[in-house]
């Protein structure tokens, strides 16, 4: 039988959100129904709502989320009714062209639901990245659901869930940080901030956090930042240069996602050194650089999408971390909060004065 469970909707553009009830089918061939415990508000969300992402109004926002998985459908054999889940983005495939290369990681045909959850009026909802978890309940693809340790709390790793995943992974595994290097994070949010994580869980050596937000460098120091410097008093270059021996960091991860944050980091880096972009940019951005100095700096210019994580391989080791004391996802859980609050989330968010807001349901 169809349910009926409270969502939180995003109906137009920059609309403020409502509380709704949505219904939620039965899960069908490879699908999963999860009974969401809790969910990260992300920068994303607020995307979406304002229209940057896509036009597909209503949708269902929330996805940074952990629960335990409620009936599951025809065929699947991965989870069952009961698991204590991390939801993700990436259900990989295994048959597109990166799958069959060996590296799932980049899978470029990931799986969603296939049956829509609607409105009560039956408007067919678009989940956030396939997701739709600020709800009670929530209908995704069975991949989407990665069994961890439920000893853990669900508010703070269902945000392995995306930004702290994404984080964590440009540094791990997009930026490849080794024993003993030197890494700087511009844009300490939760995004730049589990970088920052990531880079200690490595063992890097120096590990420098750059922020406009002095709120922003306090909390980078906690989660492992050696060095601060505030954007705003002066050349961050320079800045990183003199904290590297003059000569930058061998690993630079823009977590702000601008021209100018980008061009630092081009030139923040070591001879050979690597960047990583984490932050998205907007489409009306543009960057212009000498082709003489990508040529002659040499190294690595990398993206990095959801941290290049296989969710699979991941989000179970990151779990174990934590729970080892090793990782303190506890630390990104600035506050929790309720289904009606995600409108007040976006606005504290906004002002800066938190890493990560959660709705517990
Ligand atoms: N690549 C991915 O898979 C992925 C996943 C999730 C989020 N993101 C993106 O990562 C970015 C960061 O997300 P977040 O949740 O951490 O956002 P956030 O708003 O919490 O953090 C951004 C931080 O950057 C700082 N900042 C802004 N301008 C700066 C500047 N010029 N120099 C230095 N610092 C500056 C802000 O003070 C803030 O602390 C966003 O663009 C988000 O969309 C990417
Ligand atoms: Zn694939
Ligand atoms: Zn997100």
């Amino acid at each position: 039988m169809p349910q009926t469970v409270r969502g939180v909707i995003a109906r137009a553009k920059g609309a403020p959100v409502t509380v709704e009830n949505i219904v939620i089918p039965d899960p069908g061939p490879g699908e999963a129904v999860v009974d969401i415990a809790a969910c990260g508000v992300c920068h994303t969300d607020l995307h979406y709502r304002e229209g940057g992402i896509n036009d597909e109004f209503p949708f269902l926002l929330g996805h940074e989320a952990a629960g335990v998985v409620e009936s599951v459908g025809e065929g699947v054999t991965d989870v069952a009714p009961g698991d204590f889940v991390v939801l993700n983005w990436r259900a990989v495939c295994g048959q597109c062209r990166a799958c069959l290369r060996g590296r799932p990681w980049y899978c470029f045909n990931t799986h969603n639901a296939t049956q829509k959850m609607t409105l009560e009026d039956g408007t067919e909802l678009s989940p956030a990245l396939g997701i739709g978890a600020f709800a009670d309940k929530t209908l995704v693809a069975a991949g989407q659901c990665t069994k961890v340790d439920p000893s853990a709390s669900p508010a703070a790793v269902g945000l392995l869930g995306c930004g702290v995943m994404a984080g964590l992974g440009a540094a791990i595994n997009t930026g490849n940080v080794q024993r003993g290097d030197s890494v700087a994070v511009i844009g300490c949010g939760g995004v730049g901030s589990a970088a920052i994580a990531g880079a200690r869980l490595a063992n890097a050596g120096t590990i420098i956090a750059i922020d406009v937000d002095d709120r922003k460098l306090e909390w980078a120091r906690g989660m492992g930042a050696t060095h601060t410097i505030n954007a705003t008093e002066g050349d961050v270059v320079e800045a990183v240069q003199a904290l590297t021996g003059g000569f930058g960091a061998d690993v630079v991860i823009d977590a702000v996602g601008r021209p100018e944050t980008w061009k630092q980091a081009f030139y923040a880096r070591d001879l050979a050194g690597t960047v990583v972009l984490v932050g998205v940019p907007t489409p009306d951005m543009h960057l212009e650089i000498p082709l003489l100095d990508v040529f002659g700096r040499g190294g690595s210019l990398k993206s990095s999408w959801y941290g290049d994580c296989l969710p699979s391989r991941d989000f179970p080791m990151l779990v174990d971390l934590y729970l080892q004391g090793r990782l303190d996802l506890d630390a990104f859980v600035t506050e929790t909060i309720g289904i009606d609050d995600v409108e007040a989330a976006f606005t504290k968010m906004h002002e800066g004065g938190v890493l990560r807001s959660v709705v517990e349901l």
